[in-house]
């Protein structure tokens, strides 16, 4: 492959790749050599309720940790520096390759997932997830530089459950983040390439004990998939998960979107889905209430939660071609589509 070959492919990949409310706050330069760098579209992150760009960093974050598997499908060693340039804060990472050795199996795998993983809204299937799953994931994070805390006490389930709905709650009566959501969350028959389509959320919420409320994408409008199992079957939250990292700097944000993206393959590769939970985070005082008694001091950065459960979504993505730029071209600092 040439290097502008490789380049595209891990692009195509790349754009595959969770985002908060599908933004794809990414574009990317590369200069016909062996080089591809990874900027943060600000002017996709989400104003009101991400104004430090953490939750855009992440995404950028998961962005990078697809990029780094991409290459490494093609039996390429990334070289990856975060945030190289302090007078470019967008300027999220840039990627190298020039050693090669060829995956492994379990890279093969996660590569095999990036297309196919989607993010699931709602219940689970009471079943057991197979064993090692967790312990699968608790590795994926640490070897990003985060940390997954299991919250399996019933007791602090059922906070970190309260922490959601209270934030749900609170997020549904601020008409400035409803204005924003409305913004990312298309109406059926949509065009858009980015946001959250309606082919992508449940039109019924399936409530479990404890409950994990979902976001409010359908706005009222009844938009949404009709239910896959009858409402009399047994249905579950999952297993509930807090990521974090021990710091709060752009660069840990970086490393807990990479983490992100390992964990969820990992879970895919596993045959487990999973849920996220961003809303206690956009809130700062709650956030703060799930550091001290949900995270021993570390950060958190998104609620998880796993488990078994047939998928139906679909979800979107832009074109690669519109978010890729030779180095230098100054459209790559507009945002296209
Ligand atoms: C930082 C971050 C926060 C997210 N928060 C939520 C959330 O609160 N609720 C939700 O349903 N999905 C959440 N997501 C998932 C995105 O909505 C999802 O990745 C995007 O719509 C693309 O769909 P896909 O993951 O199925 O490809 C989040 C993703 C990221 C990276």
């Amino acid at each position: 492959m040439t290097a502008e070959e490789i380049v595209r492919y891990v692009v195509s990949r790349a754009v595959w790749a969770p985002s908060v409310h599908n933004t794809q706050p990414w574009r990317f330069t590369a200069d016909g050599g062996s080089q591809i760098s990874l900027y943060a579209d600000a002017a996709r992150r989400l104003a009101v309720a991400d104004p430090d760009g953490r939750e855009m960093m992440i995404s950028c974050g998961a962005a990078l940790f697809t990029i780094r598997l991409a290459l490494r499908s093609l039996g390429y060693i990334p070289e990856t520096r975060i945030l190289p340039d302090p007078a470019q804060p967008d300027l999220v990472a840039q990627v190298s390759w020039y050693e090669r050795a060829a995956a492994d199996e379990f890279e093969r795998q996660l590569s095999g997932h990036v297309l196919t993983r989607r993010t699931h809204r709602g219940a689970f299937d009471p079943e057991p997830l197979p064993p090692d799953t967790l312990a699968a994931l608790r590795t994926a994070a640490a070897r990003e530089g985060a940390a997954l805390r299991i919250v399996a006490d019933d007791g602090r389930r059922a906070t970190l459950a309260t922490a959601v709905q209270t934030a749900e709650y609170q997020l549904r009566r601020d008409g400035e983040r409803l204005r924003e959501l409305a913004r990312w969350t298309p109406a059926p028959g949509s065009a858009h390439c980015d946001g959250v389509p309606v082919t992508s959320y449940p039109a019924r919420a399936e409530h479990t004990q404890p409950f994990f409320p979902g976001r409010d994408f359908a706005r009222g409008h009844g938009w949404g998939m009709p239910p896959l199992s009858p409402a009399t079957s047994h249905r579950a939250a999952g297993v509930a998960l807090l990521l974090t990292t021990t710091a709060d700097r752009p660069a840990d944000w970086v490393h807990a979107g990479q983490a992100l993206q390992r964990i969820l393959l990992t879970a895919s590769v596993c045959g487990a889905a999973m849920a996220l939970h961003s809303q206690p985070l956009e809130l700062p005082w709650l956030r703060e209430f799930l550091r001290t008694q949900l995270g021993d001091g570390a950060y958190p950065h998104l609620v998880l939660r796993i488990g078994l459960v047939t998928q139906v979504a679909v979800t979107v993505r832009r074109d690669p071609g519109a978010v890729l730029f030779p180095t230098g071209d100054d459209r790559a600092g507009r945002t296209l589509g």
